[in-house]
């Protein structure tokens, strides 16, 4: 870990002053380009991107906070961005400098009136993990191990001005126009607040954790109000090891199944039964276990995406297999959902029904099969692929405003991120119905 902070850059104008310096720099890396694009010189796009992406995540990982949470979401969406931001922001997800003790027991102070040490019977100090917007301390009562997340001062505060700063930035990097993309900006600005409210993840936790009782193989914490505020949430310490750890001591392939197996069921069962999604299947919210037969332990539940039947019912009639092989079907449900419009010119018409039903078809394959290798890369990398190839799309490319509904935002996020863990797992899965 880097040196740990003692203050953070709070204050509405130290924040602004290091988006306008960010603000300044991707301008002048726009600069350059196009002034040497004007005298014929080499620049290319990805060399440009790599550029401006080292400047934001430069400036990005010293704000930490929501900022942050944005940088860790876009790389997750690793098929939505040129492959340089994700590069960059993928760094997010790993480095942060943590809070200093004397920061962490004010934080304690101002929650709870007393100090961790005389809450707990232990508490290390130092954080055992760093988080986007929290970190992560071990503490012990009365004889159980206790993961105590602590989230950096300021955070919640500061969450909205953050995106205030960040969206012209982000818009212009990007190329859009902000009346356009409103719906969907507003959509992350509500994960992203609802992520700051430890009381909410707590009850979300709580909730999902009961329901998926009888499913097998998966493991949660129990909670504990009595040490969990707004700002400050106490569970039990879960054993196991991140994805990389966990492959690193060569699991067998049954143990990987069997972890795969309960990962897509989990998934599976809150879209269906409950619509409700864990909404954020990176590697560091889960916990793998080959000691006990081959469990996974489900973390953080800060992002958790309720689904509107209508939305879920769309999400499902689009990935029926009849649909993509039915023009009219496909017409009529892409109209629906805000895709096709019926004023569009009939090319424009044309270019979005075969956007979308090749990436149907592609999306779609694991749920039409009754089961799915994952351990193929083939898969996951003709699903990059496909992403930078409509990135790349001249035509698409034209198409400066985005269509589609806003809750499909972490829908395809949460499937792409199930796909890409399943796949760096390795693991086969029965996929057909459950
Ligand atoms: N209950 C727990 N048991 C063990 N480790 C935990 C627990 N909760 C969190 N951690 C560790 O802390 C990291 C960050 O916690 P997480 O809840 O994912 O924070 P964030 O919401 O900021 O992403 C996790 O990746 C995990 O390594
Ligand atoms: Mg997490």
């Amino acid at each position: 870990m880097d040196e740990p902070q003692t203050s953070l850059p709070t204050t509405k104008v130290a924040r602004a002053a290091r988006f306008a310096k960010t603000g300044f720099n991707v301008g002048t890396n726009y600069i350059k380009h196009y002034a040497k694009k004007a005298v014929g010189a080499e620049s290319t796009t990805e060399s440009l991107h790599a550029a401006n992406a080292a400047e934001l995540y430069g400036t990005l990982s010293e704000m930490k906070g929501s900022v942050l949470k944005v940088a860790q979401m876009l790389a997750m969406e690793k098929n939505m961005l040129p492959t340089a931001y994700a590069d960059q922001f993928a760094k997010a997800q790993y480095s942060t400098p943590p809070l200093s003790g004397p920061l962490v027991t004010k934080a304690f102070r101002d929650a709870f009136g007393k100090s961790p040490y005389q809450l707990f019977d232990e508490f290390e100090p130092e954080a055992r993990q760093a988080a986007s917007i929290g970190q992560v301390h071990f503490a012990r009562k009365d004889g159980k191990e206790l993961a105590v997340k602590v989230q950096y001062p300021g955070v919640a505060d500061s969450i909205k001005s953050d995106i205030r700063l960040v969206k012209p930035i982000a818009l212009r990097v990007m190329g859009l126009n902000e009346a356009q993309v409103r719906p969907y900006l507003e959509e992350v600005e509500t994960r992203l607040l609802e992520e700051t409210d430890y009381k909410l993840e707590l009850r979300r936790g709580q909730e999902i954790a009961a329901k998926c009782q009888e499913l097998h193989n998966l493991e949660f914490a129990t909670y504990y109000p009595e040490f969990s505020t707004a700002r400050i949430l106490t569970m039990d310490w879960l054993p196991g090891q991140h994805l990389k750890e966990f492959l690193a001591t060569n699991p067998s392939q049954e143990i990987r199944n069997q972890i795969g197996q309960a990962l897509w069921d989990f998934y599976q069962f809150q879209f269906n039964e409950l619509h409700q999604l864990h909404a954020d299947p990176h590697p560091g919210n889960f916990l793998m276990r080959a000691d006990h037969g081959g469990t996974l332990g489900v973390l953080d539940f800060g992002c958790v995406k309720d689904v509107p039947m209508d939305v879920y019912q769309l999400f499902k009639d689009l990935l029926a297999p009849e649909t993509f092989t039915d023009e009219n079907r496909l017409a009529a449900l892409l109209t629906q959902g805000g895709v096709l419009r019926a004023t569009d010119a009939p090319a424009m018409r044309a270019l979005y029904m075969r956007t979308m039903r090749v990436s149907l078809e592609l999306v779609g394959r694991p749920f039409r099969q009754a089961t799915f290798d994952f351990g193929d890369p083939a898969y996951m990398a003709a699903l990059y692929a496909l992403g930078d190839d409509l990135m790349a799309d001249p035509e698409l490319r034209k198409q400066r405003e985005p269509r589609g509904s806003e809750h499909f935002i972490y829908l395809n996020r949460t499937y792409v991120g199930l796909f890409a863990l399943l796949t760096e797992l390795g693991a086969s899965i029965q996929t057909g119905i459950m």
